[in-house]
């Protein structure tokens, strides 16, 4: 199948009171991962890429092994830009092929954040791809913040509001208690300010930092409207542990084949899990 926007997948989850997956893709494995487990759950599925992504494959093989997997399988796929900071490389991404982008113009002041942002969403929109934003800093679990800070980092409601209003957005990714990377605590997700964003804003509501969240939390968080599900830690986490396993176990393995096997289905394993507890699996 060719390769679809956000709204395609998003819309319909919305509707059907579910979120989609959207899956960093670290190397090759990882993409054969994501679309044989979206094509075994029958789920539409979101890859993206990021600027660790970029950096190690390069655009070219990115939607080279993105196009050829999503052609082999019936399921929706987009191929999403994951945290896009330079407005360049967002031309780039939507020139080799992409069918969607994140501006993340979270670290600006407001109103460079807004500009910035519209005019990613005018030439996206012009070439019909998709774009999500950033309000609010997610941040990472390395990140030292007291618990004032960290209010003070959340996305503010009537900001998202104008944020929508004035940059046209398709997806905006909030800052409700989330961060990358593995938790050292459980995260405490705000509800209520979640319910508040949701309520003020039409666009799709994107939950960076998803890995470590405990099931019950992400269920919440789906049915208050989150439609976007962000995971690469979890993912990564599986990967390494079966591959050293494997060593482990055969420390004279020679073929790299043989050693990164194992970590492709244990990345499947935790991908088909996510989007049975998402909801999205079946809905393809
Ligand atoms: O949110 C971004 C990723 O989880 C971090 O990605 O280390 O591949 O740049 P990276
Ligand atoms: P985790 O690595 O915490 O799952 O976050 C992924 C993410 O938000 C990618 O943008
Ligand atoms: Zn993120």
């Amino acid at each position: 199948m060719n390769l679809v926007g956000l709204n395609e997948v998003l819309a319909p989850a919305a509707k059907g009171g579910y979120a989609v997956g959207a899956f960093n893709a670290n190397n090759m494995e990882i993409v054969q991962a994501i679309i044989e487990a979206a094509a075994e759950e029958k789920s539409p599925v979101i890859v993206q890429a990021s600027q660790g992504a970029i950096r190690y494959a390069g655009l070219d093989y990115i939607v080279g092994m993105v196009r050829t997997a999503a052609a082999g399988v019936e399921v929706p796929v987009v191929l999403h830009l994951d945290h896009g900071t330079d407005f360049e490389q967002v031309l780039r991404c939507i020139r080799y092929g992409f069918s969607s982008v994140m501006y993340d113009g979270s670290q600006l002041p407001l109103e460079e954040n807004i500009a910035m942002t519209r005019r990613v969403v005018e030439i996206s929109h012009a070439v019909g791809v998709t774009v999500e934003g950033e309000l609010g800093k997610i941040g990472g679990t390395e990140d030292d913040v007291t618990v004032e800070e960290r209010d003070a980092f959340f996305t503010d409601p009537a900001e998202a509001e104008r944020f929508e209003k004035e940059t046209g957005v398709d997806a905006l990714a909030v800052a409700v208690g989330t961060a990358h990377g593995p938790y050292k605590w459980e995260p405490e997700l705000d509800y209520p300010r979640l319910q508040k964003i949701k309520e003020r804003v039409s666009a799709s509501i994107v939950l960076h930092g998803s890995s470590g969240v405990p099931d019950e939390a992400v269920r919440q968080a789906v049915s208050l409207g989150v439609t976007k599900m962000n995971i690469d830690t979890e993912i990564r986490q599986a990967f390494v542990r079966a591959v050293v396993a494997y060593m482990q176990a055969d420390p004279d393995n020679i073929d790299p084949r043989k050693m990164l096997a194992p970590g492709k289905e244990a990345a499947k394993k935790v991908i088909k899990e996510k989007m049975r507890l998402f909801g999205c699996s079946g809905k393809a």
